[in-house]
Order: structure tokens, then sequence, then C-alpha cells
């Protein structure tokens, strides 16, 4: 009587972990592709996922730096790239997934972090030198020509260092 009991209380509970745990297989395949959907994709698709799958990619947090290092593992591990598609790769990399370390970064990479043309990147750095480094979001808010929502929307990806 007393294991009938214990069957009955067990398996409601047994069926609820099943259904989670199918439900969570079912969605990390689908969700295997997290590379945001931006200009040089393709691109990152075709020279960078032949090896491994791109999770390898989006699982965890890379710096600019961190991106750089990868780029030269990867040549070692026997990836070919032609220079123009190395630098497509990396431009997307910066670009769509890296952290920045705001007051490291040189202004060719903040040109494509925040998407602002080369005069003003140039004038970021500058008034970044002058006020030696941003040590908030409100800090760099106040740098000229960058846009305050872009910069909420980066907002995970800033590094104050
Ligand atoms: C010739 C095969 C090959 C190609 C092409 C390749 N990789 Fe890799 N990649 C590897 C191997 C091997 C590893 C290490 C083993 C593993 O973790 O699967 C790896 C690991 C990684 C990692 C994890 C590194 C770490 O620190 O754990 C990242 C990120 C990565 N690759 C990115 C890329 C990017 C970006 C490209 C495109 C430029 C690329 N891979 C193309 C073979 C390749």
């Amino acid at each position: 009587m007393k294991t009938l009991r214990l069957v009955t209380l067990l398996l409601p509970v047994a069926m609820i972990c099943f259904a989670l745990s199918t439900a969570k297989a079912v969605g990390a395949q689908a969700g295997t592709d997290k590379l945001p959907d931006a200009p040089g994709k393709p691109v990152v698709v075709k020279v960078c996922t032949n090896c491994h799958d791109s999770s390898l990619m989006t699982d965890a947090p890379r710096t600019i730096d961190g991106w750089v290092d990868v780029m030269y593992l990867m040549k070692d591990f026997g990836a070919t790239l032609t220079e123009a598609e190395s630098k497509t790769v990396l431009d997307y990399l910066v670009t769509n997934l890296a952290l920045v370390e705001l007051n490291k970064a040189e202004g060719a990479h903040l040109q494509l972090v925040f998407g602002v043309d080369e005069t003003v990147a140039k004038e970021v750095v500058a008034y970044r030198d002058k006020q030696g480094g941003f040590k908030t979001i409100d800090d760099l808010k106040k740098a000229p020509g960058l846009d305050a929502a872009k910069i909420d929307a980066l907002k995970e990806r800033l590094l104050f260092k």
C-alpha cells in the first residue's frame, strides 16, 4: 500500500522532469545559432563553422584582444582564411560580440562598436585621454558624438577598463 502511494506521488514528478528535459533539448537545438544577424555573418558561418558549430563563439564572452588571440589560434588549428575574410570575421566579432575595454580600445574598434566615423572615434579617444578614462556609463555619454541610446543598448558589453 505504502509503495503504491509513493509511486502515485513520484510518477507525476518524473513525468514533469522528463517533459522539462525534452523541452530543454529541443530549445538548445533550435537556438544553436546565436550569432547576431549582421553584415559579415555569412562569411563567419562559411569560414568558422566547418570544424565546430558557432556555439563556441557565443557561449563565452571575450574581449577584443581575446578575439584577436582566437583568430591566431584558429589559424594554428588549420583554419584557412584569406586576408579579406580574416578582416570581415574580426570586424564582425568586434562589432557584434566582443566585450569592449573602453579605456584601451583603439579608434578603429570604437568606430565599429559605436557605429561612428573615424573623426568621431578620434574625438572620443582624445576626450577619453583628456578625462583620464571613462569610469561610468554617464562619463561615456558625455563623450562627443556618441549616441546615448546606442550606449545603453551596448551596456552589457562595455567594460570600464
Ligand atoms: C580547422 C578547423 C577550425 C576552423 C576552421 C575554426 N576553428 Fe575554432 N576551434 C578549432 C578547434 C580544434 C578548437 C578547440 C577545440 C574545441 O574546443 O572544439 C576551436 C575552438 C574555438 C573557440 C573556443 C576557444 C577557447 O578558448 O575555448 C572559439 C571561440 C573558436 N574556435 C572560434 C573560431 C572562429 C571565430 C573561427 C573562424 C575564424 C574558427 N573558430 C574556425 C578548430 C577550428
